[in-house]
């Protein structure tokens, strides 16, 4: 494994064997990245991936090493004196210094030129299109209450965003059955559709999609729900949010599923507007188990890419 920019790079065995280390070196820590800096540089806010990232780091010994995001996103060589250097040469220059690189960029393409410009294993911490980190969590946190063989189904209430793309395509790689409940407006395209389906026909799950909150959450092990507004969006507020109450958690909703049904939430949540307190303070809310599993996973995903770890900084031109 060289970069983790989204679930999909990942077959699910790859996928366990992080968890299971993961799960490993939290019981049992180990120095495996004495010696390892690791930069963080991140364009929108974050608590829970910076600070349970960092800490996973710190637990293993590694330092981590906050780039402004101005000093690299602001490269272009498009206009000269409008920034400060190029991407390239940013990124040539952290390659020279640290081990890997943590990012949370507005857009997917910038991972994808962070990778092709520097030498050193990117790692996805969130962006426009995927949560991959996030996802991860999820499912160590399914795994933790249901085990690792039983088929689930988890349902989805609300947006078509990152972090439900990233849920998604792990639920489906691991055969369990991914219902989705949003607004039309507002929901995946053909291309996501297909991929879903190809998804699920690989390994065995199943994808539906439904505008109907209480069909998707028939008999479901867990709701899921995300903010309506993601980062970067917050333009769009008036025009969304308008199409999005009938898909709030709530009492009423989560009473419509199972009385074993769990609450998950990527954090942070917007009390009252895509779950209500009743539902995020419930016995059976994991969302504060998902936050604590963010740190362990981070820890088995920075272990595996660092072991992989090979530096090209003669031979990929300087
Ligand atoms: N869930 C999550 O990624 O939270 P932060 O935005 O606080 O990192
Ligand atoms: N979908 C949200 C997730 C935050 C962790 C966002 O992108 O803002």
């Amino acid at each position: 494994m060289n970069h983790l920019l989204t679930i999909g790079d990942l077959e699910p065995g790859q996928i366990q064997n992080i968890l299971d280390l993961s799960d490993k070196l939290h019981q049992s820590p180990e120095p495996v990245m004495q010696g390892k800096n690791i930069a963080f540089v991140f364009e929108k806010p974050s608590l829970r991936t910076r600070v349970g990232t960092e800490a996973a780091i710190n637990h293993l010994g590694g330092r981590v090493i906050e780039i402004n995001p101005d000093l690299i996103f602001s490269s272009s060589m498009a206009v000269p004196f409008t920034s400060r250097e190029s991407l390239k040469d940013a990124m040539m220059n952290v390659s020279q210094w640290c081990d890997a690189i943590f990012a949370r960029v507005y857009n997917h393409a910038t991972l994808k030129k962070l990778a092709g410009y520097g030498t050193i294993p990117v790692v996805n911490a969130l962006c426009d299109q995927h949560h991959p980190m996030q996802a991860l969590a999820d499912l160590y946190t399914l795994q933790q209450k249901y085990g690792k063989e039983q088929s689930l189904v988890i349902s989805y209430v609300g947006d078509a965003n990152n972090v439900a793309f990233s849920l998604i395509e792990i639920g489906l790689k691991f055969g369990h059955t991914l219902k989705f409940a949003g607004p039309p407006e507002y929901s995946w395209n053909e291309g996501q559709l297909e991929y879903f389906s190809f998804l699920a026909a690989e390994h065995g799950g199943t994808f539906l999609q439904t505008a109907d909150p209480v069909e998707a959450v028939f008999e479901s092990d867990v709701i899921y729900t995300d903010t309506f507004i993601s980062m970067g969006e917050e333009h769009l507020f008036d025009e969304k949010i308008k199409h999005f109450q009938p898909y709030q958690v709530n009492g009423a909703l989560f009473s419509k599923a199972k009385s074993s049904t769990g609450f998950m939430h990527c954090l942070p949540a917007h009390r009252g507007v895509e779950v209500t307190d009743e539902v995020i303070d419930h016995p059976n809310s994991w969302v504060y188990s998902q936050a604590q599993n963010r740190m362990i996973v981070s820890k088995g995903v920075f272990a595996t890419i660092l072991a992989g770890e090979t530096k090209e900084i003669e031979t990929k031109g300087a």
